[in-house]
């Protein structure tokens, strides 16, 4: 069955995923594709709707991100969200111009009657951020919703079903915004919402037949839930045909591999097998302290290692791995910056000895994995596992990976593991890690002087892993965490907590 489809064009705004988020979680399946996407390949895609994002562009500059104006007469609804907006309202020959001031934060807003601001109160609050405005609307359009200090707030081409938005709806603040989409997909472009997991699954687990037929398919796990979902939807597709692979990278955390064999091969009975290839990663990460370099190295070996398995299993065709949405965007895709090459996507190797690759979570956000998971029937303890990164412990050891940093850090991050869940806070935290810092400082234990490494905490809420906020972890739970790690883990002398949010920084610290 194929859903129907929200085309959402990506013009490089920072808010792009959550539209695709808010409009899946209101039942209508939606991708981000590059505002570049051929008119043709839209054609083909049949999309119910297409949606331009906001963009740090202005419309009118020559080296602008712009779009055949064409994709206006296809009779499929439009809408604009601020850059979006200003685009449609340039290509129809409207006026945009710049304003001397950015307009920024919430603002009280009218709305008109009309279909796409039914049903909502005719005054609330909306989020603004732009220095260019929407001068004069195009002939045929009209004025739908307007500000104190933007005349343009809203406007639409009622018979077209084209409309565009100055203030972004996708945002938290701005009230009744997912109302403004609900309204633009279900009363302008007429969707039935057809989007739900077990639809997903029932879909993805009929591709999956198809693709592999009676081929063979190993599974790298990492006991992480998106390999543990992935690997799970491809056993209910193609049963013990699927082999899992677990690689101990000798970059995994305190007994996290016997736990890991113990969760998944006697726990819930899957073809699982271990094998040790630290020598191996460890060998060609010496000396190397550049984190891209690192995913690199880590994706290569990852791959030899399961060459080497499929040797000893015989062929094997396909490969599953557990790439998510967020994944697939950040390295790179569309026109979002490339912020960290993550090993699953952009750090493997040209060359792979394997028909073709299964990531059947591709699409999916991090919550709607967990979602799959919970239809598939896994447990809690694995479906609220806390993210762990493919590279594992080497992007959290800043600099150079050695056996004694490893050591270190193992020690550390298994005493803040085991605190946090005696503070009970597991399940209110995302994702929680000590990362070696390569900063030595001096301190003082029993007159003595010392000059040992710093270490600092990690731990952050979070959604999607999209953004993330620092985790407000009570000072005493922190204070105990501290004086264990300065007490029981040798050569550390210093700990510290990172209070940054995401972004501006990231979640993992390489
Ligand atoms: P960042 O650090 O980019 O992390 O804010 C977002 C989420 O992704 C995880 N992460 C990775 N996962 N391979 C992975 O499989 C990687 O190279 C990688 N880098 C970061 C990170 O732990 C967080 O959950």
């Amino acid at each position: 069955m194929k859903n129907e489809l929200i085309l959402v064009l990506d013009f490089g705004g920072q808010y792009n995923q959550l539209i695709v988020r808010r409009i899946r979680d209101l039942g209508v399946y939606s991708e981000l594709h590059p505002y570049s996407t051929s008119l043709d390949s839209i054609k083909k895609m049949n999309p119910k709707a297409i949606i331009f994002t906001g963009g740090p562009n202005s419309v009118f500059e020559e080296q602008s991100l712009t779009i055949s104006k064409e994709i206006l007469n296809l009779g499929i609804p439009v809408l604009g969200i601020c850059y979006g907006a200003q685009l449609i309202a340039f290509l129809e020959n409207g006026i945009v111009k710049t304003s001397k001031t950015r307009e920024y934060g919430g603002r009280n807003i009218t709305y008109m009657k009309s279909l796409i601001f039914d049903s909502i109160p005719s005054s609330g609050v909306c989020w603004m951020s732009h220095t260019d405005y929407v001068d004069q609307i195009p002939a045929g359009y009209q004025i739908l919703a307007s500000t104190d200090s933007c005349k343009v707030a809203a406007f639409g081409n009622i018979e077209k079903n084209i409309y565009g938005l100055q203030f972004h709806p996708e945002v938290f603040h701005t009230e009744n915004g997912n109302k403004i989409f609900e309204n633009f997909l279900y009363k302008i472009a007429h969707a039935q919402g057809d989007w739900k997991m077990q639809n997903f699954i029932d879909d993805s687990v009929e591709k999956i037949k198809a693709k592999v037929g009676s081929g063979s398919v190993l599974c790298g796990m990492s006991g992480g839930v998106d390999s543990a979902v992935a690997a799970t939807l491809v056993h209910k597709a193609v049963g013990d045909r699927l082999t899992c692979v677990l690689v101990d990278h000798g970059l995994m955390r305190k007994n996290e591999c016997s736990e890991i064999m113990s969760v998944f091969k006697d726990g819930l009975g899957m073809n699982l097998i271990l094998v040790d290839a630290s020598k191996e990663f460890l060998t060609d990460l010496k000396g190397v302290s550049d984190p891209d370099k690192k995913r690199k190295i880590i994706g290569a070996q990852f791959i030899k290692a399961f060459e080497k398995v499929s040797d000893k299993i015989g062929a094997v065709d396909y490969l599953v791995q557990g790439t998510i949405y967020p994944d697939v965007v950040e390295s790179g895709f569309g026109n979002s910056a490339a912020i960290k090459l993550h090993h699953n996507v952009g750090g493997l190797p040209d060359v792979m000895e394997f028909k073709e690759l299964i990531e059947p979570l591709r699409d999916l956000f991090k919550d709607e994995v967990r979602q799959v998971g919970a239809e598939l029937g896994l447990p809690n303890s694995i479906l609220m596992r806390q993210p762990f990164p493919g590279p594992g412990l080497a992007i959290r050891i800043i600099g150079d990976i050695t056996d004694e940093k490893l050591s270190i850090l193992r020690e550390a991050d298994a005493i803040l593991r085991e605190e946090i869940k005696i503070a009970n806070l597991e399940e209110a935290i995302w994702q929680y890690f000590a990362v070696l810092t390569n900063v030595r400082s001096i301190g003082v234990m029993g007159d003595m002087r010392t000059y040992d490494y710093m270490l600092a905490l990690r731990a952050v809420t979070s959604f999607d892993a999209m953004s993330a906020d620092w985790a407000r972890i009570p000072w005493p739970v922190l204070e105990k965490i501290s004086n264990r790690i300065i007490n029981e883990c040798r050569n550390i002398n210093r700990v510290v907590y990172d209070i940054t949010s995401k972004p501006p920084a990231t979640i993992e610290w390489e």
